[in-house]
């Protein structure tokens, strides 16, 4: 199973051996990260599972669709490397990911 790190904003590292197919956001609110609110439980309605991810997994996670492109206008401090976490799909090629919360979400 491939492993993911998700970086708390207090520099808590969560190493997560996460289910190919399930959403990055699924695997942190499982494993109980604080931070990630996820108020709409995966469905792109709420941006309260923002995360940037690492830039050495950018290019590979790729960019956000145009729906989550969308609604991460209503997330805070949005950068480059912002993504909405339960649109990230846990795959093999991801094994090692790295994605940090913000300092708050929206
Ligand atoms: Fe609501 Fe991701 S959980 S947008």
């Amino acid at each position: 199973m491939p492993k993911i790190s998700v970086v708390a904003k207090d520099g808590a590292s969560f190493e997560i051996q996460a289910e190919p197919g399930t959403s990055v956001m699924e695997n942190a609110v499982r494993n109980s990260v604080p931070g990630i609110e996820a108020e709409c439980a995966g469905a792109c309605a709420c941006a309260t599972c923002h995360v940037y991810v690492d830039e050495a997994w950018q290019e590979k996670v790729g960019s956000p669709g145009p729906i989550e492109a969308d609604m991460l206008d209503f997330a805070h401090d949005v950068r480059h490397a912002s993504r909405l976490s339960c649109q990230i799909t846990v795959s093999d090629a991801l094994d090692g990911l790295i994605v940090r919360v913000p300092e708050r979400q929206s």
